[in-house]
């Protein structure tokens, strides 16, 4: 039996929190060269100048109202393998969220789709549950946002899980959460992309309103395709 976790917004503190690229040497030395000696790490004298050369888009600074107290950097090795390092908050912030948040930045900026997730699942409006088996590892997300027109309701996506019985509970979930707001029950829009999804919609005697062709130049990308139930968006999945 899996438990429903709800996602929860990002916290106000974390809104002064920006996360920045780091592009000259002054700034590699000061945010990251230097924290890091303190932290007894021993960088190289030159090591600065040598991270730059090499990858101009690696390292991030985070400020919070303006003042750096985060970095990280993330050195790929080509399209599948990348290697965080220099990931250090000043130690009066750490165990505040600033950390993951700068982590989490980093491993989006070599993978745009988990950035847009990322910023999907905490966007004003967005409701969520994941679903964590009795290990704890996830077995399914649900996400719902707001559409741009607003009497069109809700567009629900994504809605990836291991099995469809997940997938159903999931749905359940999301949909008594949609009810009880204060406003009436909205209309929900579901991209279901896949055999099991247009099937979920059927059972939910849901109503096809639009048909989509995903066409590929090459191969289909090789991804979960049997845990995909809805997308959250036809561009990025
Ligand atoms: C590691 C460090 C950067 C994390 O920053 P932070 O702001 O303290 O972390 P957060 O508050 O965001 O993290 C909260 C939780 O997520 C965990 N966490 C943080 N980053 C994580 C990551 N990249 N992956 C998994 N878990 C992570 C933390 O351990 C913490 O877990 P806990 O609440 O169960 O103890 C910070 O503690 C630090 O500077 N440590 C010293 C330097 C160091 O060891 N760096 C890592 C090696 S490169």
């Amino acid at each position: 039996m899996e438990s429903l976790v709800h996602l929860q917004p990002e916290k106000d503190e974390h809104k002064s929190f920006k996360i920045r690229p780091i592009t000259t040497e002054e700034e590699m030395q000061r945010f990251a060269i230097e924290p890091m000696a303190k932290e007894g790490w021993r960088p190289g004298l030159k090591d600065a100048e040598c991270f730059l050369a090499c990858d101009l888009t690696a390292a991030f600074v985070g400020e919070l109202n303006g003042k750096p107290i985060a970095t990280v950097r993330i050195s790929k090795y080509g399209d599948s393998f990348a290697f965080i390092g220099a990931y250090l908050v000043d130690k009066e912030y750490r165990g505040k969220g600033y950390g993951l948040k700068i982590f989490n930045a980093a491993v989006s900026s070599i993978c745009l789709a988990s950035a847009f997730l990322s910023r999907l699942l905490r966007a004003a409006g967005t409701l969520g549950y994941v679903a964590v088996n009795r290990e704890g590892s996830i077995v399914g997300y649900i996400s719902a946002r707001p559409t741009f027109l607003k009497e069109e309701g809700y567009l629900i996506g994504p809605l990836f899980a291991n099995s469809k019985a997940i997938a159903q509970r999931l749905l359940k979930a999301l949909f008594e959460k949609l009810l009880h707001q204060e406003k009436a029950a909205p209309l929900v829009c579901m991209d279901a992309s896949t055999k099991q999804g247009m099937e979920l919609g059927e059972e939910l005697q849901g109503k096809k309103v639009f048909d989509f062709v995903y066409m590929v130049t090459k191969d289909i990308p090789n991804t979960c395709l049997e845990k995909q139930f809805g997308v959250a968006n036809t561009d990025l999945g």
